[in-house]
């Protein structure tokens, strides 16, 4: 593989910090000085944070002692949004059960239908539109496949995919890297946004609508209530995730050159995803709660504290971007997660950063791209840019 230019990588990965920070000024800061005091750290009125992968994942394998549920746990922000069974609010044998009946939904054979009928003809489009080196806007491309595939998911009309998007960003606009609870007055605007989210999922699982996620879920034998409550968490945990991943991808490997790389060696595109993941960790912040008093690397836990697992600091202490050696094995694949509550969502979400990335790496045969314009988003949930505009330079 190419080697990359190391400053070209470094100045990549500080601009992607700096998107993080514009995201989360306060709760980027004080997470980073403290991770920078040591990988167990205790706050006094925060909890324990963690930012070593090996130990993250130690915690995250031993649901015994570390749950979601419970004082200061995830559950107490989303239980009010999503109902009680949701997965990612539940834990024990009725998560587990859930899970497995979940488990052959994001088939192949599904995979291929989103990718033939719902990415393939966005990403033609947006590789047509790079070739004729016109100006193009990667959040909006990212973003209306992403509302595509909430309209999969939900089973509501595609042609309306736009609004669908809208209603789900409110409601994780909400949400940041510090929130622990919502207002009643916040709780009302989210409701409202859901109804018509979780109407559609329930007409599509009454009507068995072909080829959407309702459908399936009811040939598991899943309940409708059940239903409900797992597409509003996929919604909620694998939309901004997305978009806020593939324009941060596009920025690094266009910045760090390795894009040049990727239109000559496309069998690379894997690589260069997982190592992105690794610097990006879309979802950068996990929390557990304390069930039983325990050690983590010396330090005593005690029953009922809470855990703030620093996931993106852990990752980031292999480096700058360098896809052209292999994710360090302990943070591989950390940016899903691991163990009980591990991304369910993972092949989905693999095969669309994988496809973006391979239409950005055939995009850039038309010439060498360039970011145009660079506007990063302030104050939200996920970290990314609200534009990044790219173009193909003529061949001279
Ligand atoms: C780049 C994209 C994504 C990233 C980085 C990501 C990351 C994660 C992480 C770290 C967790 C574990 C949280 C924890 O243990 O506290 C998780 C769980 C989850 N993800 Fe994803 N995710 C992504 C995309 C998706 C997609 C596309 C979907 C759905 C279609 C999805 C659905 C879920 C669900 C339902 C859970 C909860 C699982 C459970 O609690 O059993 N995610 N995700």
């Amino acid at each position: 593989m190419t080697r990359l230019d190391a400053r070209a990588a470094r100045r990549a990965t500080r601009e992607d910090r700096r998107v993080v920070l514009h995201a989360h000024r306060a709760g980027y800061l004080a997470l980073r000085g403290i991770t920078r005091l040591g990988r167990v750290v205790r706050v006094p009125g925060l909890g324990v944070v963690v930012s070593d992968a090996a130990r993250m994942r130690e915690i995250l394998l031993d649901p015994g002692t570390y749950s979601k549920v419970g004082p200061g746990g995830s559950d107490r922000l989303w239980t009010p949004i999503i109902g009680p069974r949701g997965l990612l609010n539940m834990d024990g044998a009725e998560h587990a059960h859930l899970r497995r009946k979940l488990t052959p939904l994001f088939s192949q054979k599904f995979l291929r239908s989103i990718v033939d009928e719902v990415l393939t003809p966005e990403m033609d489009g947006f590789v047509a539109a790079v070739a004729r080196h016109e100006d193009v806007d990667v959040v909006t491309v990212i973003e209306r496949a992403a509302a595509l595939i909430i309209c999969r998911l939900t089973g509501y009309p595609e042609d309306d995919a736009a609004a669908q998007l809208a209603r789900a960003r409110e409601i994780l606009g909400f949400v940041t890297l510090t929130t622990k609870s919502f207002t009643d007055a916040q709780l009302a605007v989210i409701h409202e946004k859901l109804a018509v989210l979780n109407a559609s999922t329930r007409t599509a699982y009454r009507a068995a609508a072909p080829g959407t996620v309702p459908a399936l879920m009811r040939a598991e034998g899943i309940t409708e209530d059940d239903t409900v409550a797992v597409v509003t968490a996929m919604i909620v945990a694998g939309t901004e995730t997305i978009v806020s991943f593939a324009p941060r991808f596009t920025n690094l490997v266009v910045e760090s050159g390795h894009l040049d790389h990727l239109a000559r060696h496309p069998e690379d595109v894997p690589a260069a995803v997982a190592e992105a993941m690794r610097v990006t960790v879309p979802s950068p912040v996990m929390i557990r709660s304390v069930l039983r008093d325990d050690r983590v690397a010396g330090v005593r836990v005690r029953a009922g504290e809470r855990i703030i697992l620093a996931n993106i600091f852990a990752c980031a202490r292999a480096g700058d971007f360098d896809p052209s050696r292999p994710v360090p094995k302990e943070m591989r694949q950390l940016w899903f997660g691991a163990g009980a509550h591990f991304c369910i969502g993972m092949p989905l979400a693999t095969l669309e950063a994988e496809v973006f990335a391979t239409a950005l790496a055939r995009a850039a045969e038309a010439g060498r791209i360039g970011v145009r314009a660079r506007v990063r988003k302030q104050r939200t949930m996920a970290a990314s840019y609200s534009r990044l505009v790219i173009r193909a330079e003529r061949p001279a």
